[in-house]
């Protein structure tokens, strides 16, 4: 459902009460955002956790869990395979493992919403597992390729059902004895790779995943932590993981670290909004996750890593940032593996640089939750920024942008959040057509920013 048009403006200053002026002056002087920013759990580590936690034996511990729809919905598909999983409440919860060969084939239709992870990553377990499941999701779910992980999944023996339209809804039907995998993935992708090594564990021997170019590797590192074997050897930006089958996980508790992806909009915010200031707390900084930091740094980005520790295998810090004078860059093709979610952020920033942002190798962002470098393109250009999209490129020509366009998210819970932000800093404010999905992977981003003294008017 569409909700009314929210307009971005500061409360403190009546904004909302000013007509917008398209061409006119500057005509706001918003205030700096300021103090501690908790960061919602990682998108990405709360369905492993989830899905590793219900397929190992004895009970886990998850704390951080992000509470957003697309990682409820895993929770739930974990229930109709036959683990217990319960919410003990303030991010924690808890998840009864089914051991090895313990899922069943589940009586309805596993629903995965709007989650391209939850869906694939669960479609590996399911081929794996030697039972059968039906895979449905909304409607931008159900119009994203999946042959790109059902076509590997086929090789295990397993039998996929989608009328040949390498979409949801499909049936996938695990063999009995599944055949373990040497597959070198065409696309560069975390979800893909998690599925081929998902269902390896219910294969024998060894499952083998050649990457091009290294995605994220919390699979490799939570499967770790879980007991399986598992081993990856990289030169340059290549990696070969291979992982033991017939793999006995066993229970293990996760502290879930704060989003990057999330972590992404305050950040640029506090970047454009001048005077601000704030503290990022517990941000995952795993080294296939943290492209946009390194990027907005060499733009000028004023940020800076404190209380360096590790959680869950994984490498955390608090980010200082503080307002700076960005200017535009070169972003290669090689960022975009370690970044991929974060470009709608780093467009907006690119719209208030000194000179032009050009990023390349962006092809992926065509079949994310909507087509995001149009829907990035389009937003810029109605608000007044001189952008240019290619097949798999984007050029962001900044300065100030002029704002007072209304844009359109296409359902996309990313290219809201990023449009929210930029309306923070335009000389007028800027509408997004709808902020339900925001709900899928930062449930409390109104709050979160109005803590750090953002207002939006919904
Ligand atoms: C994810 C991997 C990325 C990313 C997605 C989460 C994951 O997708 O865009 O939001 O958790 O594995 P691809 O692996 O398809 O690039």
């Amino acid at each position: 459902m569409r909700l009314d048009a929210t307009q971005i403006s500061r409360d403190k200053m009546g904004m909302s009460d000013r007509p917008a002026t398209p061409q006119g002056p500057n005509v706001r002087a918003p205030e700096p955002l300021s103090g501690h920013f908790r960061v919602p759990g990682d998108k990405s580590i709360s369905h492993r956790a989830l899905i590793l936690a219900a397929m190992a034996t004895g009970t886990s511990r998850i704390t951080g869990l992000l509470e957003g729809d697309d990682v409820l919905a895993t929770a739930q598909a974990m229930r109709q395979l036959g683990a217990t999983v319960c919410n003990l409440g303030d991010g924690v919860w808890e998840v009864g493992g089914c051991g090895p060969a313990g899922f069943k084939t589940p009586t309805h239709a596993l629903d995965f919403g709007n989650s391209g992870t939850g869906a694939r990553l669960v479609m590996g377990v399911v081929a794996g597992a030697g039972i059968s499941a039906e895979f449905t999701g909304d409607a931008s779910l159900s119009r994203r390729p999946m042959a790109r992980v059902t076509k590997p999944l086929a090789q295990t023996g397993a039998q996929i059902e989608d009328n040949g339209t390498g979409r949801l809804p499909l049936t996938i039907t695990g063999a009995a004895q599944p055949l373990p995998l040497d597959v070198a993935p065409e696309f560069a992708s975390a979800q893909v790779k998690s599925a081929i090594l998902l269902a390896g564990l219910g294969a024998p021997g060894k499952t083998t995943v050649r990457e091009k170019h290294i995605t994220r590797d919390h699979t490799e590192n939570m499967l770790a932590l879980f007991g399986a074997k598992i081993s990856s050897q990289r030169s340059g930006a290549e990696n070969i993981v291979t992982l033991d089958g017939h793999a006995r996980l066993r229970a293990h508790d996760i502290a879930v670290p704060g989003d990057p992806s999330s972590a992404a909009f305050p950040l640029v915010a506090a970047l454009i909004v001048p005077g601000s200031k704030l503290r990022l707390e517990n941000v995952l900084l795993n080294p296939q996750r943290d492209g946009l930091i390194r990027t907005l740094t060499r733009m000028g980005a004023n940020i800076k890593r404190c209380n360096e520790r590790t959680e869950a295998g994984e490498p955390i810090a608090d980010l200082d940032v503080a307002y700076s004078t960005l200017k535009g860059i070169e972003v290669g093709a090689d960022m975009a593996p370690s970044m991929i979610d974060e470009y709608p952020a780093l467009a907006v920033a690119a719209a208030f640089a000194e000179g032009t942002t050009h990023m390349a190798g962006l092809g992926e962002l065509r079949v994310k939750e909507s087509d995001r470098l149009a829907a990035v393109e389009a937003g810029l250009r109605e608000n007044g920024v001189n952008v240019e999209a290619g097949t798999d490129s984007l050029s962001v020509s900044g300065g100030t942008p002029v704002g007072g366009a209304c844009v359109t998210t296409h359902d996309d819970h990313r290219i809201a959040m990023a449009f929210l932000v930029m309306g923070l800093a335009t000389q007028n404010p800027v509408r997004v057509d709808d902020t339900a999905m925001i709900a899928t992977s930062f449930p409390n981003f109104f709050e979160a920013m109005a803590g750090i003294g953002a207002r939006f008017d919904v």
